[in-house]
């Protein structure tokens, strides 16, 4: 079986041997830019382990991990247009670089392109992971229109959030590890069980990146710290911060983000404050904690020999303790 560093770099390995047109430039030049560009890797990563876990053949599955991987970055693209996010990984995010048009179009090519990789995909396996990748990505736009909706609502409910953050995120990394699983061949069952233990760990994930994107740093992080708070997105820290919060601080809470009166870092630190004062990082750190926990359970529940989870054990923790 292989760790999550040999996966790695048999992924990198192949994604440097993909060759795009070079021509339009200003198509292709943004994908190459957005693929090189230093991200994790853990969606393609979670792939193949899971499918090496159930025994499956790592390097047949890489076109698969690679299309996964495409669709994510594409989906960053049209992201950063609509969160106004003008850096990504520490550099200018593709939109502020070269304008929201072609970070529109390189992101529908990316997305395109993403379904030319699968082409690739083992012919037997083909139609089941089609319908997963689609419907995923379908869930993901949901989630993402949820996500907008809910800067404009004045009440989001915690279930709310946590739906939203299952579409948008979640999903991506649970339809990546079933799409593992099935290509390893793993009983219906345990495809199942694989699903259920990337959408908790997504829960983890995406609610760690709420909190990173206020208490992290620029450096590590390589994205804009306060962007959620100067968005108006109702994140989690938001939501937990209104429920506990008097009247005077809800306020706050409320009209700090569109307050043109202030510069951006007072409007930061002016919500960070009341975050702080009603001490929701810990909140927030307890349920990160009960969502890797439960993943981790649902792995306990596969029919396959506990040491074949071992290297997605260990990918869990380490995605769960990160600061970038
Ligand atoms: C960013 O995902 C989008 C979220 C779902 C939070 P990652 O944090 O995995 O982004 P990269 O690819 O590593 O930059
Ligand atoms: C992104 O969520 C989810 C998708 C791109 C589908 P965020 O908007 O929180 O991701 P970052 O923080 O910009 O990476
Ligand atoms: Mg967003
Ligand atoms: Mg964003
Ligand atoms: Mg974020």
């Amino acid at each position: 079986m292989k760790n999550n560093e040999e996966i790695l770099a048999l992924f990198e390995n192949y994604l440097a041997q993909i060759s795009l047109p070079e021509e339009p430039h200003r198509l292709y030049e943004p994908i190459i830019y957005s693929m090189s560009g230093g991200g994790k890797r853990i969606r393609p990563a979670l792939l193949l382990l899971c499918c090496d876990a159930f025994g499956g053949d790592v390097t047949g599955a890489l076109p698969v991990a690679a299309a996964i991987e495409m669709f994510h970055n594409f989906t960053l693209l049209h992201d950063d247009i609509m969160d106004n996010a003008s850096v990504r990984r520490g550099k200018a995010s593709v939109f502020a670089n070269w304008g929201e048009n072609v970070a529109i179009l390189s992101g529908d090519a990316m997305m395109i392109y993403a379904y030319k990789l699968l082409e690739q995909a083992p012919a037997d396996k083909l139609p089941r992971i089609l319908k997963i990748f689609t419907d995923m990505a379908l869930q993901v736009c949901e989630g993402q229109q949820y996500d907008m909706d809910f800067e404009t609502r004045s009440k989001v409910a915690v279930a709310e959030y946590m739906n939203m953050i299952e579409l948008k995120t979640s999903v991506l990394l649970a339809g990546a590890a079933s799409i593992g699983a099935v290509l390893g061949e793993a009983s219906e069952a345990d495809c199942r069980s694989i699903y259920r233990f990337a959408i908790e760990l997504g829960l983890a994930f995406q609610l760690q990146d709420d909190m990173l994107d206020s208490y992290g740093t620029e450096a590590e992080l390589g994205k804009k710290i306060g962007g959620d708070i100067l968005e108006g997105k109702k994140t989690c820290l938001m939501l937990h911060a209104m429920s506990r919060a008097d009247e005077a601080d809800r306020e706050t809470l409320r009209h700090t983000y569109c307050d043109g009166s202030l510069a951006e870092g007072e409007k930061i630190a002016r919500v960070k404050a009341v975050y702080d004062k009603y001490d929701v990082p810990r909140t927030i750190n307890q349920q990160i904690s009960l969502r890797f926990e439960r993943a981790l359970a649902t792995l306990d529940s596969l029919e396959i020999a506990p040491e074949r989870t071992e290297h997605l054990r260990l990918f869990a923790r380490n995605l769960v303790g990160r600061k970038k």
